[in-house]
Order: C-alpha cells, then structure tokens, then sequence
C-alpha cells in the first residue's frame, strides 16, 4: 500500500500471502504491521480497531474492538482492562510483528516463508539519484502468480511491441526498441527507444530505460535524465493460489 492509503492513526486489514493483517499508524508517525487476530478471542483488530497512544509508555497501540486489549507496534500486549501489570505480564499475550519499511511513499512489509530476517532493503527511489521523483498515482493489481513471473514479463522486451503498442486506440500508439543491456550485483538496466506515433504519425522518439532493482520491484523510465516524461514504478506482489 502507499504512503497516502494509511494516515495518521488509521488502521487498515489487508491479506498477505494468505494471512489477515493489520497496518497501523500511530500517533509517533510510525507504522506497524501486525497479524490481524487478537489472540484472546479472536477479534479481527482491524475491522474497528483503532490507534491509541498508551498513556505511560507513549506507545503507539491498536485496540482491540472487542474487549479492549491493547497491542504495541512490537506485537506485545501493553493493556488488558482491569488487570495490573504484573497481571498482565502472567497473560503472555502477544500477536506477531511482521517487519515493515515506509520508504518511496511506500509501505514495504517483509515476508520469509521460514521467518527469516529481511536480506535486502528497497532503495530511496525518490532521492536525487533517482530524479527527485513524488509518487503521484497508484493502481493495483492483483495477480494470481508467482512474484517471479512479473519480473520476467517486465524484462521480456520482445513482448512489448505487440502488447502494449496501442496507448489511447485508434488515435496514438508505441513502438520500443531495446539496444543494450548492463547489469551489477544488484540492478540489471535494459536500454532503448519508445516513439509515440499520433494518428500514424511519428510524433516523439525519447529514450527509456527499465531497471530491475530489487527481486519485487522494477523501474521504467521515459525521457532523458534532463527532461523526463515519466516514470513507472512496478511492485508486484506475490499472491499465493487458494486451494
Ligand atoms: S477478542 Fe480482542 S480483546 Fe477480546
């Protein structure tokens, strides 16, 4: 989800990998991701939940809307209603954190089928190496496939040319050609032209440039790095079959 999709002190369920989750922002700014069911009777903590800002502490929780537990960033439950801490300690209650980055206007959360830690990190797209982008729309999509496969289609170039030449129909469409392909450790960038042709007519041939950056996330741009005519910015998302 962007940046924008959650304010402050908004609460929003969403499913990741077939699991219920719950994104919270609390009143420091920060964000937090966290399974989505309350470990006492099961509540959804967020369909009603809301943030709160425990009073001692000055944690950020989301509230139980059932019976009123409170569950910090870290997954820990900070407040159980009419029972004192040392009672509360006793309770054990927790709900899983899954780790989470707001970077790029972006809500990045991190998932390892073995729970393993993150062994990468998106970059700051929006900084100056990156044009000084601003993320200004969003759409998703979701695709019942492997992660993988998104980022294949995105470098299989040959596709382009036939499936997405037409622009608005009948009146403008597209023609790609790639040249040259670099790759580092980390990022492969794949180099060429896209012309706009309106009615027929050739209009603009501009460089484009995709770039692979991270094994999710994959990057278009169209222009020069003096005058650019856009950027796409592509996250997929892993969506897993249901049975
Ligand atoms: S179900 Fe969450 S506090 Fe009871």
């Amino acid at each position: 989800m962007t940046s924008r999709d959650l304010p402050l002190n908004g609460v929003k369920p969403f499913e990741m990998c077939g699991k219920q989750c719950v994104a919270f922002r609390g009143g420091s700014g920060a964000v937090h991701v966290l399974s989505a069911y309350c470990p006492h009777l099961g509540a959804n903590l967020g369909v009603g939940g809301h943030v709160v800002t425990e009073s001692e502490s000055g944690d950020d929780c989301i509230q139980c809307p059932f019976h009123g537990w409170r569950f910090g960033g870290d997954g820990q439950c900070k407040r159980i209603p009419n029972l004192n801490e040392s009672e509360l300690n006793a309770v054990k209650a927790v709900v899983k954190k899954w780790q989470t980055i707001e970077k790029n206007e972006v809500i990045y959360v991190w998932h390892h089928s073995e729970d393993k830690d993150p062994n990468h990190y998106p970059k700051d797209f929006l900084g100056k190496n990156y044009h000084n982008l601003s993320l200004i729309g969003s759409y998703l999509r979701l695709l019942h496939c492997n992660y993988q496969i998104i980022l294949e289609n995105g470098s299989d170039f040959q596709h382009f040319n036939y499936r997405h030449q037409v622009l608005i129909p009948y009146i403008t469409s597209l023609k790609f050609s790639f040249d040259s392909t670099y790759e580092t450790v980390t990022e492969i960038t794949i180099t060429g032209r896209m012309t706009i042709y309106l009615l027929g007519m050739e209009l603009v041939t501009v460089p484009i440039k995709l770039c692979h950056v991270s094994p999710v996330t994959e990057l278009l741009y169209m222009g020069t790095d003096e005058s650019m005519l856009g950027t796409v910015l592509s996250l997929a998302t892993l969506e897993v079959p249901k049975d």
